[in-house]
């Protein structure tokens, strides 16, 4: 490679992340902040070296199939990657990072927050008084779920559902329970006053909360489906900061419609931006524009974790987070 390594950033930036990139690499940034086209992420594989992608580039089979290609890494902005295609980019090649731990914290304080938003009827309440309907304060107004003590269940026990189960266990005296094919240990758990379950069935049973934290893979695609919302309480509510695909939202809709469940917290949809018009129509459901990173601290640590593995990966070094 004669000269600075090319690296095409899919999207805007945070400013110092933006600025590290200039200085360690001929970078070309999308001061615009347009997604790119499927023809325009095939173009930046065969212009530069490396790409810098978030969750809203599509990284396809067919995209990774251009040739020639030229790029030899795909730097995802985010701990999920479920918008590549990892199986295709492994047969080709190609590197894939992402960028883990470093937003760990942003999100479990998005799962709480969903979770005492939708306990709380707070998105409700707020249009309420900006609506100007508040006639003022009564004993029987707006009352909503009590948090502190009751039962949340984790599906899925990696890094960021073992930072919710400490927020809740340890502020709001929240049971937890969860399951996960792959459990942390005993004692990791223990800490957390978190109990394993051998099934998600039983955790869907049990918990007064079920909030998602499994990555969106073809096994966990629909995991949240009719048969599985049948089986939680209809007093129970659902929160999402993993990933759409893991939630049918016909399915869930359908749930929340029937008073099968008692309202979501979704911050992630299957069809982003859209938004299935049936939730945005339901008070017991509150929904966020996928913000569960979308910290100034933490979109510049994922940045930065970007451009170290790009740099590895230009110094024939191994990437800090490689996904393939
Ligand atoms: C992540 O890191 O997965 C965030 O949801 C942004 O993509």
């Amino acid at each position: 490679m004669s000269g600075r390594p090319v690296v095409v950033v899919t999207r805007r930036l945070p400013e110092p992340v933006q600025q590290a990139l200039t200085q360690a690499f001929d970078a070309r940034l999308n001061p615009d902040d347009r997604p790119l086209t499927t023809d325009a992420l095939r173009a930046a594989l065969q212009q530069a070296d490396a790409l810098l992608t978030t969750v809203t580039d599509k990284v396809t089979a067919d995209v990774l199939a251009v040739e020639p290609r030229r790029a030899g890494l795909v730097a995802n902005f985010g701990v999920g990657f479920n918008n590549i295609d990892i199986e295709a980019a492994k047969a080709r090649g190609v590197a894939v990072s992402n960028t883990p731990d470093v937003l760990t914290d942003a999100t479990a304080d998005l799962a709480i927050t969903l979770l005492l938003m939708v306990a709380r009827r707070t998105g409700e309440g707020e249009r309420h008084l900006r609506g100007g309907q508040w006639a003022g304060w009564r004993p029987t107004h707006m009352l909503g779920t009590h948090v502190t003590g009751k039962t949340l269940g984790l599906v899925g026990m990696g890094r960021i559902a073992r930072a919710v189960a400490q927020r809740a266990h340890h502020g709001f005296g929240m049971k937890i329970i969860f399951h996960d094919p792959y459990p942390p240990s005993a004692d990791v758990a223990a800490s957390l006053g978190a109990e394993p379950r051998a099934t998600l069935e039983e955790v869907l049973r049990e918990a007064d909360f079920v909030s998602l934290h499994c990555p969106a893979t073809p096994e966990t695609r629909h995991l949240m489906n009719r048969e599985r919302f049948g089986l939680m309480r209809p007093d129970a509510f659902l929160v999402n900061t993993a990933r759409g695909d893991v939630v049918d939202e016909a399915a869930l809709v359908e749930a929340l419609q029937a008073a099968r469940i008692a309202g979501a917290g979704l911050d992630v949809y299957e069809k982003e931006p859209q938004v299935t018009q049936a939730l945005v129509s339901m008070d017991n459901v509150v929904l966020l524009p996928h913000l569960g990173s979308a910290t100034h601290e933490t979109r510049v640590a994922m940045g930065m974790r970007a451009v170290e593995n790009l740099q590895r990966f230009f110094a024939g070094q191994p990437l800090r987070d490689r996904v393939v």
